[in-house]
């Protein structure tokens, strides 16, 4: 296990009966850069049993965090919902990812659009000064079935907003628009339709989206990704990687089914 370190479980907090988040402590020695992801997990009969999570805290932060699906029969999700304060957890000691400020082209403006667990990266680049520096605003679209779903994203910015040091950037800077799909609510309608109705956008008071300006990452499951995709080259975006910075950047939500 000398690729991993163990860290120990400081608080867990359960958001739904799907989704909860936990935070551990960090080996000083351990790197990262906001929006990556590295493996996590539990020795299970001996062996690490590891899934790829994303970093839902700041490079500069002492503290891991993290947010998750449970699944009942997941193999690793199932154990790791059970987690309590003080327990061992595995944490991976490379992570890597493409949801890197350094993948995109200086821009206006920063889309950062998730379904799901895909919010997670998010809050590591909400959190990330240097993405306020590089950025006017940062826009954190979040859509999710149901209205409770919201409720970690929306304890994030609160915190965001009145942190001692970020608040100063996030409470002029990022803007953050909620949206749920299946039950009643302020804004209405998945990622992808807000956006070709140009809905988003008027609601927000922004232009409609232009390569010019505007810079994308997105976090969702396999189609949500294949449709944004598609709805950004439409409109003449282009996707970047590793050393090719371009308009837009894509990460698969890590799930476990
Ligand atoms: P919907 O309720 O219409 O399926 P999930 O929990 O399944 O990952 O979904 C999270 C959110 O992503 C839901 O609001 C869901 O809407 C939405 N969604 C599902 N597929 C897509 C897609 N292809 N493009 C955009 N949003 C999607």
């Amino acid at each position: 296990m000398s690729n991993l370190n163990t860290e120990t479980v400081l608080e867990v907090r359960h958001w739904t009966d799907r989704l909860f988040s936990f935070t551990a402590t960090r080996d000083p020695a351990f790197r990262f850069k906001s929006g990556q992801f590295t493996m996590i997990g539990l020795p299970v009969d001996e062996k690490p049993l590891l899934r790829a999570y994303s970093l839902a805290c700041a490079p500069h932060e002492d503290q891991l965090e993290f947010f998750s699906i449970k699944v009942p029969d997941g193999p690793l999700t199932s154990r790791l919902q059970m987690l309590q304060p003080g327990d061992p957890i595995l944490v991976g000691r490379r992570p890597t990812g493409t949801l890197l400020l350094d993948n995109l082209k200086p821009g206006k403006r920063l889309y950062l659009l998730a379904t799901g667990t895909g919010l997670a990266p998010f809050v590591s680049i909400a959190k990330d000064p240097e993405a306020y520096e590089r950025f006017e605003h940062i826009i954190l679209v979040h859509g999710c079935r149901e209205v409770a779903e919201l409720a970690y994203g929306e304890d994030v910015v609160a915190a965001l907003k009145a942190h001692d040091f970020l608040g100063e950037y996030a409470s002029t800077q990022l803007l953050h628009y909620p949206t749920v799909t299946r039950e009643p609510f302020r804004n209405r309608g998945r990622v992808t339709d807000l956006m070709e109705s140009g809905q988003l956008f008027a609601d927000l008071g922004l232009p409609d989206l232009d390569p010019a300006f505007d810079r994308v990452m997105l976090c969702g499951s396999p189609q949500m990704i294949a449709d944004t995709r598609d709805l950004l080259e439409r409109r003449a975006f282009a996707e970047g990687a590793g050393h090719r910075p371009e308009t837009f950047v894509v990460e698969k939500a890590f799930a476990e089914r």
